[in-house]
């Protein structure tokens, strides 16, 4: 079945569009009021992705007030590694905790090769269910956390300031923390083609830590697991975002990984994004996430001058640098889309 709106497929596979595609990182999150409710009811944030039912209507919370070209399916990239084995809690202003994180080489050992379909079937039938909803109105979008982000929550046990542990497992067990980045690979790329077989049109890699490897390591640790996962995708022929927070000094080499689009981060110049990556991908950003906490008359202001900075013909989404935050004003993304709608 054709989608009505397919100006994100269009940009993504190559093809021009009059339209140029808008959604948000996060965009079915914390800053939204109804969300706010929902939780408050649902009380555990784990528990409202595990519901597919309320999954679905979460997703379709910013579609329903917002002019946005593609829903993003309501789950969390933790998820996959709890599927795994690990138990995994998210605690009031702590964020997520695995209370065994890996350490040892039979840490690792003890991690599992679920069964995914079953093991993640809450998120699968989320997004059957939104598929449903949509109707083929706009693309839905599949995510997953990339082998090295997610390893640094499974390594770490939760988030971390300085990441120490994983570091020095990099450096004194390297071929252990290559073992995992590889067992975590396979098991992602079947997430993500299950994702695919449940409905999503539209598959993304969240690569959040990316940009914290030492520049001679994020290849190795970071790019080439990615780069298998992505090569899997376009094999299926499957349009796929890639960001790689804080990544910017490697775009050369993600460029060879060859992603449909690149998220570009709020820190990097989009400018110079294009001139790289010319039209081999899309590029999607990257306007600084906290000016939607700012005055409307900034917003417009601030999109205003990140659209001048786009050239005709660029393959182009536009999307903020990075998640958007629980204290962003909703009417201020409203004011976001409209001035990307009237802009000439
Ligand atoms: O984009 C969307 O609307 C889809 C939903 C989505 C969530 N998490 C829901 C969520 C997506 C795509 C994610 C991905 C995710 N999860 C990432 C990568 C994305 C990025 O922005 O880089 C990461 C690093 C995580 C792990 C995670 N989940 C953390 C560290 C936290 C706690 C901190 C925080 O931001 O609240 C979460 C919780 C989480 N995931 C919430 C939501 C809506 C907040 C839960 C709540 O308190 O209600």
């Amino acid at each position: 079945m054709s989608i009505r709106n397919d100006c994100l497929l269009k940009i993504l596979r190559g093809n021009p569009s009059n339209r140029t595609p808008i959604w948000i990182m996060r965009q079915a999150g914390r800053y939204l009021p109804e969300y706010k409710k929902l939780r408050q009811k649902t009380g555990d944030f784990l528990q409202l992705c595990k519901t597919p039912e309320l999954a679905c209507k979460t997703t379709l919370m910013p579609i329903a007030r917002f002019d946005l070209d593609a829903a993003i399916i309501f789950s969390d990239i933790l998820v996959v590694p709890e599927a795994m084995g690990m138990p995994l809690k998210f605690e009031e202003n702590k964020g997520p905790i695995f209370e065994k994180p890996i350490k040892t080489e039979k840490d690792f050992n003890n991690l599992q090769f679920p069964p995914l379909e079953e093991n993640l079937a809450f998120t699968l039938k989320a997004i059957e269910l939104t598929k449903l909803e949509l109707n083929n109105s706009i693309p839905l979008i599949g995510f997953c956390g990339s082998p090295w982000t997610l390893a640094c929550y499974m390594i770490e046990g939760g988030t971390s300031k300085n990441f120490e542990k994983i570091f020095r497992m990099m450096y004194d067990q390297p071929n252990l923390l290559l073992k995992i980045l590889d067992k975590l690979t396979s098991i992602l790329t079947e997430y993500l083609k299950l994702q695919l077989k449940y409905g999503a049109d539209v598959l993304m890699i969240f690569d959040t830590w990316g940009g914290i490897l030492p520049y001679p390591r994020y290849r190795e640790f970071s790019l080439e697991f990615n780069q298998k996962i992505i090569s899997s995708l376009n094999q299926l022929n499957i349009p796929n975002i890639f960001f790689s927070k804080g990544a910017f000094n490697h775009i050369d080499d993600i460029v060879k990984a060859n992603p449909s689009c690149i998220g570009i981060d709020w820190m990097s110049s989009l400018e110079n994004a294009q001139k790289i990556v010319g039209n081999k991908s899309a590029i999607q950003g990257n306007l600084d996430p906290s000016i939607l906490l700012s005055e409307g008359t900034v917003v417009k202001e601030e999109t205003k001058k990140m659209l001048d900075q786009v050239n005709a013909g660029t393959r182009y989404v536009v999307n903020l640098g990075h998640g958007i935050t629980p204290d962003a004003k909703p009417k201020n993304v409203e004011i976001l889309i409209e001035t990307v709608r009237n802009y000439k």
